[in-house]
């Protein structure tokens, strides 16, 4: 399959979805705690990833009001109720990855990474650090759900920062004040610290804003460990991994496994670099590596 033979645009303000993915990159690079090491690569400074022009930030910041806008507990049990049966199509993994790299949207190919890139860097990252192969394949896959996009859902429900909704919106949220106009901002029972949830009940039963993660970790979980489980359901829930809100939701449980969602947060933010992956020559490998754990063709 020619990668950019259908070109397809995700319908937003922003001009490719990695400008919430750098965004976030810019906001929580410079807190990276790195206990533990990540090749990085040598020809990219972590500086060089805060670079940002006022369009992008324009147009993330609008990206943010729609997001916090419509992200309302009901939407996100109607995109449960549309998109978890997964009776869309029967794929293999990879190629979801040549179907998501149809996503190409007003990136420069010059300069921006395709989809596949993105996840063969971020897997490369995790491999060249060692780390088990359920890990390094749960990095390459991490991404697979903005598929949602090539199905006509807009950017603002396929990524963005995961919060829980039914419950009071934590003030560390970006762009916290976006939520004013969204509608469960006059819900009472869902203003409280925890809404319509127990305490510790377990982020299992929690409902995060819909997005790319949830929808990845149904399409993978019958075959992938519980740790590649979190990492893929809670990748962009940045307000529980990096700023430590939500913990009253949290299970013990729930509080041990994050350690691999912060784990893998490193590969995700900095993998980004210079330097091309060539997705044909390390196709072998991963083709190998999917097999191991996938079968032929998933549900999607
Ligand atoms: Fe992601
Ligand atoms: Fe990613």
């Amino acid at each position: 399959m020619n990668d950019h033979a259908a070109k397809k645009s995700s319908s937003g303000p922003l001009r490719n979805l990695e400008e919430w993915d750098d965004f976030v990159k810019d906001r929580y690079a410079a807190t990276e705690s790195a206990t533990t090491p990540v090749t990085v690569s040598p020809n990219k400074k972590k500086e060089e990833f805060r670079n940002h022009d006022a369009q992008a930030r324009a147009c993330v910041k609008e990206f943010y009001r729609l997001n916090h806008t419509y992200q309302t507990r009901d939407f996100v049990l109607e995109k449960k109720k549309e998109f978890l049966s997964r009776n869309r199509m029967k794929m293999g993994v990879w190629e979801a990855m040549q179907y998501l790299n149809q996503l190409v949207d007003d990136s420069d190919p010059d300069t921006d990474l395709s989809q596949i890139e993105h996840l063969l860097q971020t897997a490369e990252a995790a491999r060249r650090d060692e780390r088990p192969r359920w890990f390094v394949l749960t990095a390459l896959i991490h991404d697979l759900g903005k598929v949602l996009c090539l199905w006509g859902e807009p950017q603002w429900a396929v990524v963005g920062d995961t919060f829980p909704v039914g419950c009071a919106w934590s003030d560390k949220i970006v762009f916290h004040e976006f939520f004013q106009a969204n509608p469960d901002s006059r819900v009472p029972q869902y203003q409280t610290r925890l809404g319509v949830y127990e305490e510790q009940c377990g982020l299992d039963r929690v409902d995060l804003s819909w997005g790319h993660d949830e929808y990845i970790y149904h399409v993978a979980k019958d075959y992938l460990p519980e740790e590649a489980h979190y990492m893929l359901r809670y990748h962009s829930f940045y307000p529980a991994h990096r700023e430590g809100e939500y913990q009253h939701l949290m299970s013990h449980h729930d509080r041990e496994m994050f350690y691999w969602v912060r784990e893998f947060s490193q590969y995700d933010l900095y993998s980004k670099s210079s330097e091309r992956p060539n997705a044909e020559a390390l196709r072998p490998y991963y083709e190998d590596l999917i097999r191991e754990y996938f079968p032929a063709k998933i549900a999607w």
